[in-house]
């Protein structure tokens, strides 16, 4: 499930986030492919804003088929990664929940999601952060305190899931600020594991992170 329906606000001006290009792809696009390419990967079902859906760009009509199919996602994240879930067919044993933002994910993360996963727990690809960490007084620049960076991780996509375990959730929950579906699983008591993931499966979220990711798409 590739959730792709968001408006790109913090990306600023310069069209939807996810169909602008990095070197001349949609980003959109170079999210999709590595899934698109996984021999292991029967579905992918992608949520984009309802308009899109209705009236898709000619390069993304032409990306889809009958395993890549377009849904109308929803006013949240969680709203869209629910649609993109029902969307799915039941032959799906396990569920990958991407960003369309993550435009670099590696053939070797998809794989350890899927392996972890098929263990029977969520999977959580994620890097231990580097940086030292300080808190700030609240609404100020000033620090109050370092905080402990040991076992601190930066949650990436995709999150794997057994299907059932994800049926589950999404069927208890009832939250819409939920920016990952592991929170879900966490606080449900679920088995959530990280699998080390590479810095370069960032998150775009700025036109800063576009400068970085044509860069990073040039290597
Ligand atoms: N997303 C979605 N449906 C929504 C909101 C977000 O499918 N209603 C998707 C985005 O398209 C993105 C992913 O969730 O691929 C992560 O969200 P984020 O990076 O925050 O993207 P946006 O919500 O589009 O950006 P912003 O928060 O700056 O508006
Ligand atoms: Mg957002």
């Amino acid at each position: 499930v590739v959730a792709a329906a968001g408006v790109g606000e913090r990306a600023g001006a310069g069209g939807l986030k996810q169909f602008r290009p990095i070197a001349g792809v949609p980003m959109l696009l170079r999210a999709v492919r590595p899934f698109a390419n996984h021999p292991e990967v029967r579905r992918i079902i992608v949520a984009v804003p309802p308009n899109c859906a209705a009236e898709p760009p000619q390069w993304l009509r032409d990306a889809t088929g009958e395993r890549v199919v377009l849904i109308a996602g929803g006013p949240t994240r969680s709203a869209s990664v629910r649609a993109g879930f029902e969307a799915l067919g039941a032959e799906c044993t396990i569920v990958l929940v991407h960003d369309a933002a993550r435009p670099f994910v590696s053939r070797e993360t998809i794989d350890a999601v899927i392996a972890t996963a098929a263990r029977g727990v969520g999977a959580v690809p994620a890097v231990p952060v580097g940086d030292t960490l300080k808190r700030a007084m609240n609404g100020s620049s000033r620090i109050e305190s370092t905080v402990e960076r040991t076992a601190l991780w930066r949650a990436h996509t995709p999150q794997g899931f057994p299907h059932r375990m994800l049926e589950d959730l999404l069927r208890r929950s009832t939250e819409t600020s939920t920016t990952d579906e592991a929170a879900l699983a966490e606080a449900a008591g679920h088995p959530v594991e990280l699998v080390p993931d590479r810095t370069s499966n960032l998150k775009i979220t700025t036109p800063e992170d576009f400068e970085l990711a044509e860069a990073l798409a040039r290597l």
